[in-house]
């Protein structure tokens, strides 16, 4: 099978076509053949080793330590079902899906296999798998920070910095989803963007400083890397939450460090890739209440330039590589 792999970290052009052998489902396992996978942090991070300052040996242990250890990127998939080894009984050969096996990895390529008791569900009708592809790593991050940590509840009012991006557009969904009131911050090119998605308010923070406003949050999510607690903390209600969903080592010491008043809290960390936090966006997608925005697609052999295009500063959302059209 075709598929597009890399041996050393570094810029977009590391990734090449190779042909592999099509995996064979062993017993428990689903043989999905790929319609669409994706340009996440993730695989921006895997191939680049682009990390967050005092995090590079992390990145390493992680990836790889003298060089990628997972050859083929795509932490997130979505196709049909090919095939499914013995005593698989919650799919069968025709399934719609759409698979989340995060640092796993495998998407780019024509065909995967994923253990059904993994990440995996049904792709939910409404969406064309080309779409559903993008509801796993933005979604379950959103989850994570925002009902995991944060224990988001309705009315609370919840600023997102970094709103047009591949997280912060699945937080603003997710987020309203959970009654929140929303502001999402972004640049100027992309409010009306943010306000699709079901922003109540949006702030350009190229004009206005997000940080501006006093005692106005019960939750902060930051998925840029610019929010300290010293910064935002003022912005928080009592009680509030700072969730840094992006923050370099030193950022993060400092604002964990900083004194807090009033029960305020900053929260970092590392989302899971759980099965049922998947099951519950791809239920929220049915319902028409999560709907991945997808910026840009490219096919399968020009997975360097969807890449390229992940750190274009105009992408807005997520970045598509389409495998198998038919
Ligand atoms: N902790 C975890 O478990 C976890 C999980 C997933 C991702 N992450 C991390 O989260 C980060 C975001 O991921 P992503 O996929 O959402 O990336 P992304 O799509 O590139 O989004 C980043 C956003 O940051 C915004 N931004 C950049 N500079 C800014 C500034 N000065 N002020 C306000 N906003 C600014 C950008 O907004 P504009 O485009 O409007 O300029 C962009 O939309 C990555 O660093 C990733 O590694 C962490």
């Amino acid at each position: 099978m075709k598929a597009i792999a890399y041996s050393n970290y570094g810029p977009p052009e590391v990734l090449g076509s190779v042909d592999l052998p099509r995996p064979v489902p062993k017993a428990g396992e689903v043989l999905v053949k790929i319609h669409a996978t994706s340009v996440t942090a993730g695989d921006y991070r895997a191939r680049s080793l682009d990390m967050p300052p005092g995090f590079k040996l992390v990145g390493r242990l992680v990836f790889g330590v003298f060089g990628p250890r997972r050859r083929v990127l795509g932490t997130e998939f979505s196709g049909l079902v090919e095939a499914v080894g013995e005593g698989v009984t919650r799919f069968k050969p025709g399934d719609r899906v759409v698979a989340y096996p995060g640092a796993a990895m495998g998407g780019y390529a024509e065909y995967a296999v994923i253990g059904e008791d993994g990440a995996i569900v049904q792709a939910p009708a409404n969406l064309k798998l080309d779409e559903a592809v993008a509801l796993p790593f933005g979604g379950s991050t959103a989850l994570h920070f925002l009902r995991s940590l944060a224990g988001i509840k309705p009315g609370d009012s919840v600023l997102i910095i970094g709103a047009a991006g591949g997280v912060g557009s699945a937080a603003v969904q997710v987020a309203r989803h959970f009654g929140a009131h929303v502001t999402g911050v972004a640049s100027t090119g992309k409010l009306d963007m943010v306000r699709s998605l079901g922003a109540d308010a949006v702030i350009d923070y190229r004009r206005e400083d997000p940080a501006a406003a006093s005692d106005a949050y019960d939750i902060i999510l930051d998925t840029s890397g610019t929010a300290t607690y010293t910064k935002y903390g003022p912005a928080l209600k009592p009680g509030g939450r700072l969730l840094l969903v992006s923050a370099d080592l030193w950022q993060l010491l400092g604002t964990l460090l900083a004194r807090k008043t009033g029960g305020r809290k900053a929260m970092g960390g590392y989302a899971a890739e759980p099965a049922e936090d998947l099951r519950f966006l791809a239920a929220l997608a049915e319902k028409g209440q999560f709907k991945p925005h997808v910026g840009g697609r490219f096919p399968l052999d020009q997975a360097a330039d969807a890449h390229a295009f992940f750190k274009d500063p105009a992408r807005m959302g997520n970045v598509v590589i389409t495998v198998n059209q038919d």
